[in-house]
């Protein structure tokens, strides 16, 4: 009989909510979760540039007090992490309001474990090794369309002493409540449109095939597809229309619903070392090595591929219009203008093939095959 465990199961903890102008109803939000001492977490910019005004101006109304941190201003190291922890009373907090992209969710929802539980983040990292659901509620209203974290189980920090990322993983820790508002994403420049919305596509289309697919995440992974590789283009050019904003937000957190519950693939497990070797963004480093993977993995996946060119609205030539379209994006550099040397791939391979985001990918790759599809990205 098939162990239980091997069966793919799809669990949605956070409660999403989708509007227009939701932001402004987070006060109303928070006392139906009966919290009256958040901190609202964010970053400098989007405190500076007002995009922040309307989470804040819903608490005031609501007559909730609440304390800002804007200390998120980067990808988030384990340092950073640790003076936000030093710098507040976490007990003091019964909800964490999250105001941001996906640095700032994550954070929040380490904050969130460490004000529950207690100890250092570096207890955590690995899988579910939470002592149970954090008491501090996280409510994320993402500012961006791509990482998915205001519905995901993860957080990245980067571990600079170790010179690596760790992640802390559990449906624990999946926020209370997700809030997306496409008027909170118009702000995001173009380039951050188009990285972060490749990655929530990668995500999508990785769930698609992935060995951990279910009923229920293939049919989020595919119309997540179609929203956003149908979208993406122009949302990158109309930055204001809040319809392409509408479509690229709901896309992004279905792509994640998706990828969740089915783990990624070999994208996501070549882009820990691009990244860490060639400081290169993570949306770019699986965009430059979607067109790859996915040929690589066409002989495994029966008709999904055509199912997923479909999808995107591409016709026979798919292979070429997604390589089109990532052009058109400007996220299909070639490695050797990132500072590619042949002495990096024993670690490249290496690494791919230790990364946890490897056995899901339908083809098991060998060190071979790796390096044959890296060449290609060459
Ligand atoms: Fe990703």
């Amino acid at each position: 009989m098939t162990d239980l465990e091997s069966i793919p199961a799809f669990d949605f903890p956070t409660s999403w909510r989708h509007g227009r102008g939701l932001a402004s109803r987070s006060g109303e939000m928070l006392g139906r979760l009966g919290c009256r001492r958040p901190l609202v977490l964010t970053d400098e910019s989007l405190l500076s540039l007002g995009v922040v005004e309307p989470v804040l101006a819903s608490l005031g109304e609501a007559a909730i007090a609440y304390t800002v941190c804007d200390a998120v201003n980067y990808e988030p190291t384990v340092d950073l992490f640790d003076s936000i922890v030093a710098r507040l009373d976490l007990k003091g907090f019964d909800a964490i309001v999250a105001v941001g992209g996906g640095s700032v969710i994550d954070v929040a929802k380490g904050l969130a474990v460490i004000g529950s539980f207690g100890g250092h983040i570096r207890d955590y990292a690995g899988f579910d090794k939470m002592p149970g659901v954090p008491s501090i509620k996280v409510v994320a209203i993402p500012t961006t369309s791509g990482t998915g974290s205001e519905i995901s189980d993860g957080v990245v920090l980067i571990d600079e002493a170790r010179q690596t990322k760790f992640l802390v993983i559990s449906h624990k820790i999946c926020p209370t409540v997700a809030l997306t508002d496409p008027t909170m994403t118009v702000s995001m420049p173009r380039q951050i449109t188009a990285r972060s919305g490749t990655d929530a596509l990668v995500h999508a289309t990785e769930s698609y095939i992935s060995k951990g697919a279910s009923p229920a995440s293939e049919l989020f992974a595919l119309r997540a597809i179609e929203l956003l590789a149908r979208n993406i283009a122009a949302a990158c050019d109309n930055g204001e229309d809040l319809d392409l904003r509408e479509k690229m937000q709901i896309g992004a957190t279905m792509a994640m619903t998706a990828a969740m519950n089915s783990k990624a693939g070999l994208c996501h497990a070549l882009a820990m070392p691009l990244c860490a070797l060639y400081h290169m963004p993570h949306g770019q480093a699986v965009g430059m090595a979607l067109p790859v993977v996915l040929a690589y993995n066409a002989p495994a996946v029966g008709d999904k591929i055509d199912r997923i060119f479909q999808a995107m609205g591409f016709g026979d030539d798919g292979f070429s219009q997604l390589e089109g379209l990532l052009t058109q994006l400007g996220v299909s550099a070639r490695l050797a203008d990132s500072g590619f040397q042949e002495e990096h791939m024993p670690t490249i391979v290496q690494e791919t093939m230790n990364s946890a985001q490897r056995p899901p990918n339908p083809r098991e790759p060998t060190p071979e095959d790796i390096a044959a599809i890296v060449r290609r990205m060459v």
